[in-house]
């Protein structure tokens, strides 16, 4: 079973959205579990206190690395991969989901005011991981991003076993455009070749969109497609 041990300081915030829909449902079914554990729980003072002054001044307030490491140590007694969601870390890609996912699950730190004390970063050997280029004001909702991403894709989670094969980035591409019934809508059209019935045809136009959407919305994405199209070809 992939496992997944959030640390927070916010523990009643989970499951939060994981228990619902495809990941809740996998929750309950027990394709997956969630140890959420109480960061303050491993204070030893009155105050149950989880945070400082930053040493050398400045703004904000630091996570103590005395309680967060005694919370890891109770916590992260195996081997799957410690993690502190961080702006400053290595950021979150689908490449990096899909080998978590092919794991035994992961331990999820969660940061809180203005970060970290370092020291417990070091010592007990964080990884940090960002979901993006943008400051949360904590952890626990990028620890469900993460969380959610791979759980989607354990075996037996998504509802069409081929519906992770043509996501968004894989083999590089962003998606191509999907559409439903009414065949028109507000004077819109389907694309007449989705409903031709020629699977080839089909194919064709989907990937021609995918290059074409992410050729305009995702250079660095269109580039590294590129490099990796010329490299498997054998021109470079
Ligand atoms: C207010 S932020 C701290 C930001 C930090 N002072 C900095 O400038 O890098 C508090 C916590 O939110 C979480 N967080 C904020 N943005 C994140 C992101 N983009 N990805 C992952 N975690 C994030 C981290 O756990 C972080 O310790």
């Amino acid at each position: 079973m992939w496992r997944a041990s959030v640390l927070t300081i916010l523990p009643d915030i989970f499951p939060g959205p994981l228990g619902a829909s495809l990941a809740g449902k996998a929750l309950t079914s027990g394709a997956w579990s969630l140890e959420v554990v109480d960061i303050r729980a491993f204070a030893t003072d009155k105050h149950r206190t989880v945070d400082d002054t930053p040493a050398g001044g400045g703004p904000g307030m630091v996570m103590k690395a005395d309680v967060l490491a005694r919370a890891i140590d109770a916590t992260a007694t195996d081997r799957r991969p410690r993690l502190l969601l961080s702006p400053r870390g290595v950021p979150l890609t689908q490449t990096r989901v899909e080998a978590l996912a092919r794991g035994d699950g992961a331990v999820l730190v969660c940061g809180r005011f203005e970060g970290v004390d370092e020291r417990v970063i070091a010592a007990r050997g964080l990884e940090e991981v960002s979901i993006g280029d943008y400051v949360l004001s904590g952890g626990e909702i990028a620890a469900m991003v993460l969380i959610d991403s791979c759980v989607r894709l354990l075996p037996g989670v998504m509802g069409t076993a081929a519906s992770g094969a043509e996501e968004s980035f894989n083999g590089g591409l962003l998606e191509y455009p999907h559409y439903t019934r009414p065949q028109n809508w507000e004077g819109r059209a389907i694309p007449a070749v989705l409903l031709s019935g020629d699977h080839a045809k089909i194919a064709a136009w989907r990937r021609a969109e995918a290059e074409k959407l992410t050729r305009g919305r995702r250079p660095d994405l269109w580039a590294s497609f590129l490099r990796h199209s010329k490299a498997g070809s054998g021109t470079e």
